[in-house]
């Protein structure tokens, strides 16, 4: 599951990619939905108001701040801002408020995956020694491969089109970043709530999935270029596709399939992730099926 970063870190050079704005003259419809989706946002710099150097997050839940703490470190803040206490507290994970810092030269490169999975191109170093994104959140070439040679030539060098992937290959590239299981080595444990921000994860353990020959796959529910729907309408249509008149023995007419299929569940101190193990649940427990 490392490879597209181990890719960003090493291999494509800076020069084979084009940025988002050189795709623009020809996919208009594109890149105007994209600039406003959450992943484009995903990082920037911090606002004049805001603390640290980098904000992480663009802000649907938090948004975590990060800087330089010396020649050898970056401190990752101990306290994020959250949308729905609309304050600061606690970053998940975190011992305690003072911050954890990370070794830029760390063999497991934390801080450089922070920006991998988080920016467009490659992540470089300057001859200080700083952490230099080529393009700040997620753009087209982290989803189409770098595509410098088909802005040069479109008819003759394609870039990669998802269209033409299998389910299992879409849901590959979306988990090379949705993943992110705690430790490349962990057993995943779908009770522990932290792994229900794992969509490929929990998508793949669900009968809708494993049951449906292929056809289920993360673009079925949502728009890639298109910033998070939050109705339930849209989704409610995809489940509608595949059951179209779900025997139900308890009433259930007029309400959401996704609040009681896909509920909820809440990480402190202040974000929620619908469980993508689309399942029958109880209303006390939203992470493990009945
Ligand atoms: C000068 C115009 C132009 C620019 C700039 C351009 N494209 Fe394209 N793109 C095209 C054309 C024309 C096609 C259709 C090519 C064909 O099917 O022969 C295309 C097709 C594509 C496809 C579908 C490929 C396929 O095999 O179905 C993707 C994905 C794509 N472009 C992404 C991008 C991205 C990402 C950028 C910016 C980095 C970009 N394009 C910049 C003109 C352009
Ligand atoms: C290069 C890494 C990367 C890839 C590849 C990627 N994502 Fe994301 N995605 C992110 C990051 C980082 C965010 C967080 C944006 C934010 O801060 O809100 C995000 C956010 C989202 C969101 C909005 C919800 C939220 O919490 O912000 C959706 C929906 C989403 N991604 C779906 C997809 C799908 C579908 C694919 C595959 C077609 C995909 N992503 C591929 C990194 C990635
Ligand atoms: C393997 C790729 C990956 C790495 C490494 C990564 N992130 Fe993310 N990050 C994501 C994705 C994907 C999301 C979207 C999560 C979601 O909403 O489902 C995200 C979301 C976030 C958010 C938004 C709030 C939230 O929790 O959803 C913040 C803040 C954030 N990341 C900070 C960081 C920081 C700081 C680091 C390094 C310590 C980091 N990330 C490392 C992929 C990554
Ligand atoms: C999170 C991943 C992701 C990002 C970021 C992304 N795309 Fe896409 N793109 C996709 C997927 C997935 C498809 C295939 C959708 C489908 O199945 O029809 C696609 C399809 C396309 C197509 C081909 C449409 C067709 O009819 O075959 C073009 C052109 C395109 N994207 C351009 C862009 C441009 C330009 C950007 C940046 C502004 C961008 N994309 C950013 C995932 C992404
Ligand atoms: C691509 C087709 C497809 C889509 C889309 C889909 N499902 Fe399913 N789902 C299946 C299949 C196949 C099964 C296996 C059992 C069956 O045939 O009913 C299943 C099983 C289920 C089950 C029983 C789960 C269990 O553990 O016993 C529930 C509940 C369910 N789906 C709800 C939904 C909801 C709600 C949605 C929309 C969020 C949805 N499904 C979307 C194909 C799909
Ligand atoms: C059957 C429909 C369905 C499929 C398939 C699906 N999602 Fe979702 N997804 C949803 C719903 C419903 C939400 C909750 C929307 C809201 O917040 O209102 C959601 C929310 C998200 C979010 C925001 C954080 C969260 O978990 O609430 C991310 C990120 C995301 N999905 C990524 C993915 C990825 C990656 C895949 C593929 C592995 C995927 N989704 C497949 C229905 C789906
Ligand atoms: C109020 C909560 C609720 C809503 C809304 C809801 N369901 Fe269910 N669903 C359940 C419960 C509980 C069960 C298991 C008990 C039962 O069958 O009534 C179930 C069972 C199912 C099953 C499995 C039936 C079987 O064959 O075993 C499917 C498929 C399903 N629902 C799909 C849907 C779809 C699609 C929608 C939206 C049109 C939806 N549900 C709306 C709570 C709900």
């Amino acid at each position: 599951m490392w490879l597209p970063l181990v890719m960003l870190l090493a291999a494509a050079p800076k020069s084979d990619y084009a940025g988002a704005a050189a795709c623009k003259a020809c996919h208009a419809p594109q890149y105007a939905a994209q600039i406003k989706s959450e992943h484009a946002s995903a990082l920037a710099k911090s606002k004049p108001e805001q603390p640290g150097e980098w904000a992480f997050g663009s802000g649907l839940q938090a948004i975590t701040f990060v800087s330089r703490a010396d020649q050898e470190t970056y401190l990752e803040h101990g306290e994020s801002w959250f949308r729905e206490l609309k304050d600061y507290a606690r970053t998940p994970g975190h011992p305690t408020a003072a911050g954890m810092r990370y070794r830029i030269f760390d063999p497991a490169a934390r801080i450089l995956r922070c920006f991998a999975c988080h920016s467009t191109g490659p992540v470089t170093l300057s001859k200080e020694e700083a952490i230099v994104p080529t393009e700040l959140g997620v753009r087209c070439e982290d989803c189409h491969g770098p595509s410098a040679a088909h802005v040069a030539s479109p008819s003759t060098a394609k870039p990669v089109n998802p269209a033409r992937m299998t389910s299992v290959q879409v849901n590959g590239l979306c988990g090379s970043c949705h993943r992110m299981p705690a430790a490349a080595d962990d057993t995943p444990d779908l009770r522990n709530p932290w792994n229900a921000r794992h969509q490929p994860l929990t998508l793949a353990a669900s009968r809708c999935f494993n049951e449906s020959k292929g056809r289920l796959s993360c673009t079925t529910c949502h728009d890639p270029h298109a910033p998070l729907e939050r109705k339930t309408a849209g989704y409610n249509a995809a489940c509608v596709k595949c059951h179209a008149s779900p025997k139900h023995k308890e009433e259930v007419a007029g309400d959401s399939c996704v609040r009681c299929h896909m509920p909820g569940v809440k990480i402190p101190p202040g974000i929620v992730f619908a469980n993508h193990r689309i399942a029958v649940f109880n209303a006390s427990d939203p992470l493990t099926p009945r």
